[in-house]
């Protein structure tokens, strides 16, 4: 937030599958509340929740606090998003999010995924399985659920890579708190990154799985017809170029 609003005079902050927004009113209290610009986004799929957040906003006075009932994916988003946080949201709504963060540019995500189960299902699938001993590694249902929501991750982590931020994966708070406990943090330094795109590639060709997160960004296992690496581009001024990255500029404020 201090990056954003350091940079950006009015940083639009979205909260994808924000459910009674608490986290919004957190960030909207310490951070936007006194900044004078900015606002903060809701996305929500119950319709019920959002009016209470809506409600409740409008009770403290947090003008620049707007709602919207959407699917994550189907939502609404202005043209440009300076930081995009999902916490807990389900499944693949949390690829959903990160979807929207790439395609709208957001400088910063934080990502605390919750439960996962696209990837465990497709691993139950022959053609997913990879072959040799890698396997036994989720050959149980419970190793499996483990395994996938793991590998999920890494590939999130991995496309966040692919397209240019700076990844650090984190526990969020202490375990006694929560399970869903994994921090996914992203700072755009790149327009993209041609190693971790092949790393991801090579990661997807090698489980046999194809997350959404990667079906919507139309990223393909490697040996796969389409989905190539883009080519090398300029640095950005304000971050030192990683030694296998192929930075560029970020987009435009
Ligand atoms: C576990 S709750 C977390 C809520 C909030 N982020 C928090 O941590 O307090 C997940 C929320 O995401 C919403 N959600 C799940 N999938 C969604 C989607 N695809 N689009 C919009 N909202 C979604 C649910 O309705 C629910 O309110």
């Amino acid at each position: 937030m201090e990056d954003v609003q350091a940079r950006h005079a009015n940083p639009l902050v979205v909260d994808a599958g924000s459910g009674n927004a608490y986290l919004g009113f957190v960030v909207y209290e310490l951070f936007l509340k006194d900044a004078g610009g900015g606002e903060l986004l809701s996305i929500e799929g119950r319709p019920e929740l959002t009016e209470r957040a809506k409600g409740r906003a409008e009770r403290l006075h947090f003008d620049r606090m707007r709602f919207q009932t959407a699917h994550i994916d189907q939502a609404e988003y202005p043209e440009r998003i300076h930081v995009l946080m999902a916490l807990h949201a389900c499944d693949t709504a949390t690829d959903d999010a990160l979807v929207a963060a790439i395609k709208h540019g957001a400088d910063h995500v934080a990502v605390v995924p919750c439960c996962q189960a696209e990837v465990a299902a497709q691993l139950k699938e022959k053609k997913a399985k990879p072959a040799g001993s890698m396997s036994l590694l989720f050959q149980h249902p419970w190793h499996r659920r483990e395994f996938g929501s793991h590998l999920t991750n890494v590939i999130r982590a991995l496309t966040l890579e692919a397209f240019g931020y700076q990844v650090t994966v984190t526990e969020l708070t202490g375990w006694e708190h929560s399970l869903k406990n994994e921090l996914i943090l992203g700072r755009r330094v790149h327009r993209d990154n041609r190693r971790a795109r092949l790393q991801l590639q090579a990661l997807l060709a090698e489980t046999g799985v194809q997350p959404r997160l990667t079906r919507l960004l139309g990223i393909t296992p490697a040996g796969a017809a389409a989905g190539g690496a883009e080519p090398d581009a300029e640095p950005t001024p304000d971050a030192a170029p990683a030694p296998d990255a192929t930075p560029a500029s970020p987009p435009e404020p």
